[in-house]
């Protein structure tokens, strides 16, 4: 039997549009699904929404609609920005859903039954954005000190459950599961916090009806938390998935360990139920150094945050640039130079290189020497230990290592097809490796490479320029006159002109081509690219000797055409008068070697 691994995210709140803190916490849980997977393991990944509760209730009317309207109506958003992100999950699970609910009602009566639960009144303050009780001394200048907003004043009948019981249990369950809450540290604070004495939580509201009634008093309604924190569980009571209760993993956000940590196994201590294996809190992502809110326009969609650079650039980026567990900073020029500097030069280089050679000279199996340098086991430990960022370094550490290889050994000049095949067998290795965290690359990398028939692939990385947004040229421009003329020009996205590969190319024979009185059949040396045969019409104007041993520059990855029975691998750049009288050929100096790149 296949070893069984449960993963899981928080419900989001369904009352705005998902963020890239969303995406975040849900793209972790994606990738150590897929690890795991890959591990041979049998998966359950879960995520959902958390429908109920006060602000939901309150979002609801600001829109004018039922609680389970405005949930119905925000539901279809985070799926489909899950499927923009690539996100395979088993189940998404929402805390109206039925069976769902029965659950909830199931354990209030347990615990009730057991003397956990009993009736009280509630003094006290609620943060509702946070869904929070507070005391005086939480808060920061009398705000509520996560989202620094007023908290509310409550006095009302509640029921409360008795997690003062459980305080000497849990400190007992952290010891003896010294791994349970990571990163390790931020299990320390909150043992600390435990030390200082665990108040009874109220878990029920009166006030409002918008949640799953308590089975032994309809009047209340059970408290979002209570409610919510069961989703992990009760999406294990669906027929086939019982056996992937207890959890092996909760993937959270720093702000709700607290729940997690001590409510979540304190409910459940008191349900009977077992614990789950693991908490992983991440830290907080800024947006340019300031906290992601949207009131202050200070947020990133999930569709802008794909629009940068593509979907598997983003994903890359979020767990390259900051420490899995760590807080990070967020902006779009960074990901643009990791984009650029990483997956275009050092990894998109490597497979466009390595299959061009491969294609033209053929690989030949022998023992791997380069491929003893990836350290295999190294990026299991870290996969086992929630490290995702220091598996994913690893990998770009070999990445490294491939390149500086082929650079040592230079198969165009050699033409080895030993060394080449060690380089295509390196990278169907990275490509397994990379899978989970940009699939549908490591897929097209995977392809290329599958087979020994090897064909120079497609670009996988386009350069993308630091964007000056449109906005701040048309400042610049103090003129006003350019402006003027880009109106009337048909522009074109700067990732378009970047699909372009333009080299330079050094023209080594020129041919006649029968009963074409336009056109000469160039040989060109296009460097590691090889040779070229391209057909130009520029007959009129260049002798045979004009041309022989001229540089010129030529797009080197346009399809190629018949021309008079010959294929034409490219086309030549060449500047021309509008009445085509004069055309000469943009031609670049001697020195600058055969397969420059020019951009
Ligand atoms: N509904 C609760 C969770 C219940 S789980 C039983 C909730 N929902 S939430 O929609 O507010 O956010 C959930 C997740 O998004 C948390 O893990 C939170 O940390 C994450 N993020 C929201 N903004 C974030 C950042 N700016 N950065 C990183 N993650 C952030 O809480």
């Amino acid at each position: 039997m296949k070893e069984k691994f449960y993963v899981t995210t928080p419900i989001y709140y369904p009352n705005d549009l998902p963020h890239i803190g969303h995406a975040y916490t849900t793209i972790a849980a994606d990738i150590i699904a897929r690890w795991n997977k890959r591990q041979g393991k049998d998966v359950f990944f879960t995520t959902g929404t958390d429908d109920h509760g006060k602000k939901i209730v309150e979002s609801a009317e600001k829109a004018g609609k039922t609680p389970k309207q405005f949930t119905d109506d925000l539901i279809p958003e985070f799926k489909s920005a899950w499927k923009k992100l690539d996100i395979k999950y088993d189940r998404f699970i929402r805390t109206t859903d039925a069976d769902h609910e029965k659950v909830v009602g199931e354990i209030l009566q347990k615990c009730f039954n057991k003397g956990d639960i009993y009736k009280g009144k509630y003094e006290g303050l609620y943060c509702t954005a946070c869904e929070s009780y507070f005391t005086e001394k939480d808060l920061d200048d009398g705000n509520c000190p996560i989202h620094k907003k007023p908290v509310e004043k409550l006095s009302e009948e509640t029921y409360f459950f008795k997690l003062s019981k459980y305080q000497d249990k849990l400190l007992a369950f952290y010891k003896d599961n010294p791994e349970f809450i990571l990163p390790k540290r931020r299990g320390k604070e909150i043992i600390n916090r435990i030390k200082e004495g665990l108040h009874d939580v109220s878990i029920s509201r009166a006030s409002f009806d918008w949640g799953i009634q308590l089975p032994f008093d309809n009047s209340h309604v059970a408290y979002v938390w209570f409610d919510a924190l069961f989703n992990y569980y009760s999406a294990t009571r669906e027929k086939g998935k019982e056996n992937f209760w207890p959890a092996n993993l909760h993937i959270i956000g720093k702000d709700i360990l607290w729940f997690h940590a001590v409510y979540w196994p304190a409910f459940l201590m008191s349900a009977e139920i077992p614990l789950p294996k693991q908490i992983f809190a991440h830290g907080w992502w800024t947006l340019n150094k300031e906290k992601i809110s949207k009131s202050r326009g200070k947020i990133i969609s999930i569709d802008e945050l794909i629009g940068i650079a593509g979907l598997d650039s983003a994903r890359y980026f979020l767990f390259r640039e900051a420490s899995f567990g760590e807080d990070g900073d967020f902006s779009k020029s960074a990901l643009i130079a990791r984009h650029n500097n990483e997956l275009a030069d050092k990894l998109g280089n490597l497979v466009s290189r390595t299959s061009a050679l491969a294609e033209k000279y053929g690989i030949e199996k022998t023992e791997n020497q380069l491929l003893e340098k990836l350290n295999i086991d190294k990026i299991k430990i870290h996969f086992n230990e929630f490290r995702i960022d220091k598996a994913l370094s690893e990998i770009f550490a070999f990445i490294d290592e491939t390149n500086e290889f082929i650079q040592a050994q230079k198969p165009w000049e050699t033409h080895d097809k030993k060394v080449l095949y060690q380089v295509v067998d390196a990278l169907r290795e990275i490509a397994k490796l990379l899978a989970p965290f940009i699939p549908s690359t490591a897929e097209k990398i995977s392809e290329i490479f599958r087979t020994n028939k090897i064909k120079k692939s497609p670009i996988l990385f386009s350069k993308i320029e630091a964007s000056v947004s449109s906005e701040t040229s048309r400042k610049t421009n103090k003129s006003g006159i350019q402006n003027k003329t880009m109106e009337n020009v048909k522009t074109i996205q700067f990732e378009d002109f970047a699909k372009l590969d333009l080299r330079v190319a050094h023209i080594t024979r020129v041919e006649e081509i029968p009963k074409a009185d336009k056109l000469y059949k160039l040989s060109l040396n296009v460097g590691e690219l090889g040779e070229r045969t391209i057909c130009a019409g520029i007959k009129e104007f260049y002798s045979p000797k004009d041309l022989k041993d001229k540089k010129i520059i030529i797009i080197a990855n346009l399809a190629p055409r018949k021309l008079r029975g010959i294929e034409s691998q490219g086309m030549l750049l060449a500047a021309s008068t509008k009445d085509k009288k004069i055309v000469t050929l943009i031609s670049p100096d001697k020195d600058i070697e055969a397969g420059s790149i020019v951009g």
